[in-house]
């Protein structure tokens, strides 16, 4: 029976540099994105000077680009939603930051408070929407960037599908 373990058999990698992944300057895979989301979010004096609410319409800037992908930073007033939508051919992440993000899928609904995290890939369809009184404030990773967000119906779905103008959730 062979009793060494892949650490005897390997050494320590950390004594085998050439072996270690560089570290990469921008995310490339779903825990990385993940991640990015992450460190966005503990670091609140990269966003939180930005937030603005109004009231008429959702506030939403881009926070941050990158090859690939865009970061966004978006503020919800009580009551606004984003309606039903897909986000064409682009995954994300969405990370509640402050306050409380309720998410509708036709598998149910899911309360995000901050910190609270999806991840989705492109044909996901949700609707996102402020039931609190309070505002609340969220994040939203998508790769590739958004370029198009299709609106849906509930009764209806992939109805109502003409692209419009990326507004982002
Ligand atoms: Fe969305």
């Amino acid at each position: 029976m062979n009793s060494d373990s892949d650490l005897q058999i390997a050494g320590d990698i950390l004594e085998v540099p050439h072996l270690l992944q560089p570290p990469r300057e921008h995310p490339a895979t779903v825990a990385e994105f993940v991640g990015l989301a992450r460190s966005v979010a503990a670091d609140r004096t990269q966003w939180e000077h930005l937030v603005e609410y109004d009231a008429t319409t959702r506030w939403y800037h881009r926070l941050h680009t990158g090859p690939g992908y865009e970061v966004w930073l978006l503020s919800w007033v009580p009551g606004q939603g984003s309606g039903l939508h897909d986000h064409g051919p682009s995954s994300g992440v969405l990370t509640v930051l402050e306050g409380t993000l309720t998410e509708r899928t036709e598998r149910g609904t899911r309360t995000l408070g901050a910190g609270g995290q999806r991840v989705f890939a492109p044909g996901y369809v949700h609707e996102v929407v402020n039931d609190t009184l309070e505002p609340a404030i969220s994040l939203h990773v998508y790769f590739p960037g958004l370029t198009e967000m299709p609106m849906h119906t509930a009764c209806a779905r992939r109805t109502g599908s003409e692209p419009v103008d990326a507004v982002t959730a």
